[in-house]
Order: C-alpha cells, then structure tokens, then sequence
C-alpha cells in the first residue's frame, strides 16, 4: 500500500521507526516532513498529508505530533479526511472496520515504538465492514456539505 506520514518536531525519532517497520511490511512511504527537530506547526502536515490522502496520491496516511490530537484536527479540516487518534489497537482497529477512517494519528509523546507498531499494523490489517457503517460514515461526510 501506498502510505504518507507527517509529522511535527515532536515525533521524528518515531516517525523514522514507523516508516522502517512500514518498508520492512512492503509498504511505499511517502514522507511529508517534517524533516528535522526544528520546532514547527503541525497544521501544517496535518493539512499536507490531509490532501494527499483525498487527492489519492497516497492511500491511508500516518500523522504523529506529541499528542496525535493538533495534527489530527487539521487534516480534518480537508474535505474527505477522516483522521483518527488512536493509543491502542483495539480503537485503531475499530477506526477502520466501523468508521472506514483514511489516516491514523497518534502521539509520539504517549505511546512507545513498539505499541505504535502495533496500532499501525492492527490499522493497515483492518478493513472497513461497510453495512450499517456505511450509512453512519455517509451521515458524518454530509455534515460537512452543510458548511460549504
Ligand atoms: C508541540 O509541542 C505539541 O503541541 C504538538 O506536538 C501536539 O501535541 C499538538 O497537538
């Protein structure tokens, strides 16, 4: 699969864990940056890999900052994103089967490498359960409509 990640200053000793792990599994990566520990502002990866996801040049995207929360909350600014923090496995896992979210966030500030993996690969192993779901994560997309 073809995978963008981002991140803030905060996360990229991680983010340079999760990409070997997600290579190693066969995955393309694409890095959005940031590229150094130089204090930024996550909006704007956040916003970066958002429109990649939408856009399709990359399939799911990856965002991490310190908590997973700022970041989050700016790719879900972009029409079409569906961004999910998750600290554990069994919410990413969910994120996918019932709310067929398109990027995974997390903090590098709250979890370790080894659970990160672990979230990541319950994430990209997990598939959306459409049914009833479908109808819910519709009902979210129209909200959007109502703003334009
Ligand atoms: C940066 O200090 C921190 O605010 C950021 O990484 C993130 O946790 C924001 O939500």
């Amino acid at each position: 699969m073809k995978i963008g990640i981002g991140n803030d200053h905060s996360a990229l000793e991680l983010k340079a864990e999760i990409i070997e792990f997600l290579k190693e599994k066969g995955h393309e990566v694409v890095d959005y940056g940031t590229y150094t520990t130089d204090s930024c502002d996550y909006p704007v990866y956040g916003e970066k890999v958002g429109r990649a996801v939408v856009s399709g040049e990359v399939e799911q995207g990856i965002l991490i900052c310190g908590t997973g929360l700022g970041i989050s909350l700016a790719a879900n600014k972009v029409k079409g994103v569906r961004a999910a923090v998750c600290s554990e496995p069994y919410t990413a896992k969910m994120a996918r089967q019932h709310n067929n979210c398109n990027i995974l966030a997390f903090g590098a500030r709250v979890v370790g490498a080894e659970l990160a993996k672990l979230i990541v690969e319950t994430w990209l192993n997990t598939e959306f359960e459409g049914g009833r779901h479908e109808r819910r994560v519709n009902m979210i997309m129209e909200i959007e409509k109502k703003d334009q």
